[in-house]
């Protein structure tokens, strides 16, 4: 399995889907931090989820998750999932991308890449652990990020 790709660039500037669940129940949202590397000799991807988002319950709830990455046309998709709620709409039947089950997770049909990843770490980023400009810019009011970890078992496109 092989991903060309600038590690640095493809989260930040790209953004991608993170997508939790299966063709029943299911959730997605937009996300911009992220990386690839390697953990415990495995190839590795992380992600880092507000505890207040909907897709949060579906990371702690299904054994996997993919990381999609999308073509520049569909940044305004990506814009409104990324805004909205799955909480508060239907975003899977309204999002504009046609939903696609894989054996183990979902992703959409527009993917340029899919990673399936199967969790294998779950941690607090811990507010007093980080540096204190950073903590009252991006924490004071709002909840947590949890990181999570996830061996890269496929890449799909
Ligand atoms: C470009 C972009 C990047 C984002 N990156 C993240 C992220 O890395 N982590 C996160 O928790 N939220 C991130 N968000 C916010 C969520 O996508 C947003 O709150 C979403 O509506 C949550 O949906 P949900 O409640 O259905 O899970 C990002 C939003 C945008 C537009």
């Amino acid at each position: 399995m092989e991903f060309k790709t600038d590690i640095f660039k493809t989260f930040d500037k790209k953004w991608a889907l993170l997508t939790a669940g299966d063709k029943e129940k299911f959730n997605t949202m937009t996300i911009s931090w992220g990386g690839l590397g390697t953990l415990w000799n495995k190839p590795v991807a992380t992600v880092y989820v507000r505890t207040s988002r909907y897709t949060h319950e579906f990371m702690d709830d299904n054994e996997y998750f993919t990381i999609s990455f999308y073509p520049e046309q569909y940044k305004k998709e990506l814009g409104v999932l990324g805004s909205k709620s799955g909480r508060d709409i239907d975003k899977m039947n309204n999002s504009g991308l046609s939903a696609k089950a894989l054996d183990k997770s979902m992703t959409f049909e527009e993917a340029e890449v899919t990673l399936v990843c199967k969790k294998l770490f779950k941690q607090e980023l811990s507010v007093a652990n980080m540096p204190e400009e950073i903590a009252e810019s991006l924490y004071s009011g709002d909840a947590p990020h949890d990181m999570y970890i996830g061996e890269v078992v496929e890449i799909i496109g």
